[in-house]
């Protein structure tokens, strides 16, 4: 602590006769500390210095009007500090040739009081100055602390809204308020301060101060605070308190619907979340509705409305509102569910065409939103579109066909529909009439194939062999195969005859029988034909000045079993017959049709 008394003003305070004194006016120090105070004396020169000087000091006495008291006594011989004051004990007093200076220890708050120097010098005259002691004692921190209620817009009046304390601090301190550091003036329409002085056995002050405030909206984010303005010795100090916010009550005056879940757009099924919010304190609930019955109710919880497995029929304008009513504020949003429809096909299931006909089929889907159709065959993309076009239908035509409606926005909508195609006909045989050569006793495979639908049924006509028989037979809806075993031994006719309710169709096959000896025989044959038939084509050229078109194909049959002379004899049959037969058709049909190992 400073031990500097400050002087606050020195004057001269009391002339009589010949003796003038300087003493301060008043004197400031720190409770606890020591004070100071001084008194100067001089003589006028008309004044001869005195051979008896006397100086005492005195004090006020406490509460006692204009009575004082004395402490000390001093002259040229002896000093005294009286007996049984409050300063026996506590002051030193010392002497000079010009002065006299009295040291209180220990300054209490009562030595807050006017101290008297008093100089005789008899003949020379008397004088007599007086300071004022003040004695400080800062106070504690201010204490501040809020209405935990929290105050509401709508009162009109002021209310209180926090306090503020600070206590043990001479002299009375003050205290101001802060909003945003900003000074409240007190005693307007906002802001009232009532401001309560105590003051304890041992003289200290403590202040408390309410404040009563009439709160806006905006002051939810303000802070106040409160500050304490008390005097030392020579200055004016001020301690802040902590900052804090009070709380607001104010009904809402915005609120926000929105969907929160599912994100992007809802489609029939979906769980849909709509929440509701807004602003006011403490945080209103809220009454969801629909446009269409704003009076009713839906059922929510908190903040949001919860609509599961949502259907086309939820879409619309949803509302919410605070439960206190407040004019004006809602939420609004309008809700739409999108949906696909089951695909609707026409012709339904499975449709029958006749070979040769055509069909246009239809898928149709109803949607809230655009829509794309594919169709799909086996796996294989065959259109686009919600129509699908069959044109000159085959057998191949015969299938499944998929349309598969998507929607592109929201691609977790597709449905499907799906059509069986049947195409049905008359018997349609494989491959034309067929001409082979094969080597007596030997057997020939004789194959047919027909598709048709229903599927046909094949029959054999064998003329000019009794053995025969089938080795093979498939069929499925539309095909049917049939492979019979032919015993040669003659020349013979064939004819596969296939039928359903629907017509028939045949194919015929012309097997001649071959000798098969030795290698010069079949040599020198085959050179007598070959001229035979060169003589007869040129005759036929000759007679009828072109060359005639046969139908029937000549196909070389292997043997059975081979060995190394036949296959070399084979091989040379075919050669010629091949040449022979390119010329006799003029090239128009080729070698095909079925080949037997
Ligand atoms: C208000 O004070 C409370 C607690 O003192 C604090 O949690 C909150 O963040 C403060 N609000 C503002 C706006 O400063
Ligand atoms: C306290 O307020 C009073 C009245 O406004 C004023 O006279 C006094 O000087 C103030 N005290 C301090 C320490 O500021
Ligand atoms: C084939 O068979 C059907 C039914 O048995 C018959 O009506 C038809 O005349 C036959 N066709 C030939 C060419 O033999
Ligand atoms: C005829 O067909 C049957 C059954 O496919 C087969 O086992 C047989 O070897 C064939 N015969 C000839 C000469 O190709």
């Amino acid at each position: 602590m400073s031990l500097l008394p400050s002087l606050m003003c020195v004057c001269v305070c009391s002339v009589w006769a010949g003796v003038e004194l300087t003493v301060p006016g008043s004197v400031e120090v720190y409770l606890g500390d020591s004070a100071q105070i001084s008194c100067q004396y001089s003589f006028t020169e008309a004044t001869v210095e005195p051979s008896f000087l006397m100086i005492q000091w005195f004090v006020r006495a406490i509460g006692g009007g204009s009575s004082r008291v004395r402490i000390f006594y001093g002259d040229h011989s002896s000093t005294l500090v009286d007996k049984d004051t409050n300063y026996t004990g506590r002051i030193q007093v010392t002497l000079d040739q010009h002065g006299t200076s009295l040291s209180i220890q220990g300054v209490q708050l009562s030595d807050e009081r006017e101290f008297f120097c008093q100089v005789n010098g008899l003949s020379a005259g008397t004088a007599e100055g007086k300071t004022q002691l003040r004695v400080f004692a800062p106070p504690e921190a201010p204490v501040i602390e809020v209405v935990q209620e929290g105050t509401s817009v709508t009162r009109e009046k002021p209310s209180k809204v926090a306090s503020c304390e600070t206590r043990n601090g001479f002299p009375k301190p003050n205290i101001t308020w802060y909003r945003n550091q900003v000074p409240l003036t007190p005693a307007t329409e906002r802001v009232n301060v009532l401001t309560l002085v105590t003051r304890d056995s041992r003289d200290f002050y403590s202040v408390q101060s309410t404040l009563e405030y009439r709160v806006q909206r905006e002051d939810k984010d303000a802070h106040f605070s409160c500050e304490v303005t008390f005097s030392v010795p020579g200055a004016v100090r001020t301690a802040e308190s902590s900052s804090i916010n009070i709380t607001v009550h104010y009904p809402p005056t915005m609120v926000e619907l929105w969907k929160q879940s599912p994100q992007g757009l809802v489609r029939e099924g979906d769980t849909v979340e709509l929440r509701c919010q807004g602003d006011g304190n403490p945080p209103p609930t809220f009454i969801f509705t629909r446009e269409q019955e704003p009076d009713v109710a839906l059922e929510s919880s908190d903040d949001v409305l919860t609509l599961s497995a949502v259907s086309r029929s939820d879409s619309g304008m949803y509302q919410c509102r605070p439960t206190q009513h407040v004019p004006e504020v809602k939420g609004e949003m309008q809700l739409t569910v999108h949906y696909l429809d089951s695909a609707v096909m026409v012709p339904k299931d499975s449709e029958v065409m006749f070979r040769g006909e055509d069909l246009v089929a239809t898928c149709n889907a109803l949607s809230s939103l655009k829509t794309s159709t594919l169709w799909f065959k086996d796996g294989r993309r065959v259109g686009e579109g919600h129509t699908l076009h069959l044109r000159d239908a085959t057998y191949e035509t015969t299938g499944e066909y998929v349309c598969d409606v998507t929607v592109p926005s929201l691609p977790s909508l597709r449905t499907n529909g799906s059509i069986h195609i049947v195409v049905q006909g008359p018997p349609q045989v494989l491959g034309a009439e067929q001409q082979l050569e094969a080597a007596a006793g030997r057997t020939v495979n004789l194959s047919c194939e027909a598709l048709g639908r229903p599927a046909p049924v094949i029959s054999w006509n064998i003329e000019g062999s009794q053995t025969w028989y089938e080795v093979m037979s498939q069929a499925n809806d539309q095909m049917t195969l049939s492979v019979v075993a032919v015993s040669i031994s003659a020349d013979i006719s064939a004819r596969c005859n296939a039928s359903n309710v629907l017509g028939s169709d045949s194919r015929t096959f012309r097997v001649t029988a071959a000798e098969g000896s030795g290698l010069v025989i079949i040599g020198i044959v085959l050179c007598l034909l070959l001229l035979a038939v060169l003589g007869s084509v040129l005759y036929f050229l000759h007679k009828k000045g072109k060359v005639l078109c046969g139908r029937s194909a000549k196909e070389e049959i292997t043997k059975e079993k081979t060995t190394k002379n036949d296959i070399v004899v084979e091989m040379k049959t075919k050669t010629e017959d091949a040449v022979l037969l390119k010329s006799v058709n003029g090239g128009k049909r080729g070698l095909s049709d079925q080949e037997s190992p």
